[in-house]
């Protein structure tokens, strides 16, 4: 169990899923801020409702409960769709009874999967625009349906709710885009990337802060108001895009050596069990009104995150 009770001052926060990339680095921000947290992966299993009682009971009461853990193997989803519901949906609905009978506050993450991306278009001549809060989730695959179930199921749950998407998350944590790229680029010399899907890439540090943001402003009595919010960094790109960024700095930065040509392609062509959202852009007004923040570039983060890694095997 990864329990951290620090400094024995400030909210006391659980942190579901702390195991994985979002929740490790939010273990990491939040020991850095003197945030007292307790930290449960698959010990305390989401999907039963009694040992999440049972935990809490030993050691709660938790004014926060931050719930990171999920079915997030979007592929296997649809091979594996009863599972996935059981912690896509079911568990959410489990932690949001808990958190509406304590009384604590959830924050529960979600994604942009929810949405078909096809896009919303307005405007006269129409434009494409990104996705708002209130727009009507559409989910096109399994992991996106049991995470819009979730969210649903959150709302039911607690009055007292965030329900944070985001999209394209990366970190130092777990298997994901940046750290995939990296890894096939050192192995291989020309890469194929999809060019037909755009989205904007979140960096799991700035999410992690973002997540304490809303607690701090909670626990200094400010708190914004409860519902749905959208975060990723700044900015939109194709996966192509993102990854000759990641070649380009890869190389400058001395993480990567060798050569690999990075050549774009279609969905079409590039063989996938599940399709994809093609157009993931979420907008962000709402947060950053309700927290104030300006939120980092995607290509600051990036080089943030690659200079971080760099002289590590990630
Ligand atoms: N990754 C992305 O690109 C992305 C994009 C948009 C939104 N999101 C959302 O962001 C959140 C965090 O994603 P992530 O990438 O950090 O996920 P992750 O790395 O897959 O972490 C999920 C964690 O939940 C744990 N877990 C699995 N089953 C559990 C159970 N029954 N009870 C308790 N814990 C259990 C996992 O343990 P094991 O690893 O041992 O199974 C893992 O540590 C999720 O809600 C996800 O839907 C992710």
């Amino acid at each position: 169990m990864a329990g951290f009770f620090c400094r024995g001052y400030g909210p006391v926060i659980w942190l579901i899923g702390s195991g994985g990339m979002l929740g490790t680095e939010l273990s990491r921000v939040f020991a850095e801020a003197g945030m007292a947290y307790t930290g449960t992966d698959l010990e305390v299993d989401i999907t039963q409702g009694a040992s999440l009682e049972d935990f809490a009971e030993q050691r709660g009461p938790f004014r926060w409960i931050v719930n990171c853990a999920a079915y997030t193997a979007v592929d296997k989803a649809e091979e594996e769709a009863a599972l996935c519901r059981r912690l896509n949906a079911d568990g959410p609905a489990h932690i949001a009874a808990l958190a509406g009978k304590t009384g604590g506050t959830l924050i529960h993450i979600s994604t942009d999967y929810v949405f078909n991306g096809k896009g919303i278009y307005s405007g006269d001549p129409p434009e494409r625009r990104p996705y708002r809060e209130d727009d009507p989730p559409d989910p096109i695959g399994i992991y996106g349906r049991t995470k819009w179930e979730g969210e649903r199921k959150v709302l039911e749950g607690t009055e007292r709710a965030y329900i944070i998407r985001t999209a394209w998350l990366y970190g130092r944590y777990g298997k994901n885009f940046v750290t995939t790229m990296l890894d096939l680029m050192r192995k291989r010399d020309r890469l194929s990337v999809v060019r037909d899907q755009r989205g904007s890439p979140t960096w799991a540090r700035n999410l992690a802060e973002v997540i304490t943001a809303f607690i701090a402003r909670g626990e200094e009595g400010r708190a914004v108001p409860y519902g749905i919010y959208h975060y990723s960094n700044q900015g939109d790109i194709s996966w192509f895009e993102f990854a000759q960024r990641i070649y380009a700095r890869g190389r400058d930065l001395g993480i990567l050596t060798g050569d690999c040509r990075v050549i774009p392609c279609t969905s079409d062509e590039y063989p996938s069990r599940v399709k994809r959202p093609g157009y993931s852009v979420l907008d962000k007004t709402r947060l950053k009104e309700a927290l104030g923040i300006t939120i980092p570039e995607w290509d600051r983060s990036l080089e943030a995150f690659l200079k971080i890694i760099r002289g590590t095997d990630a």
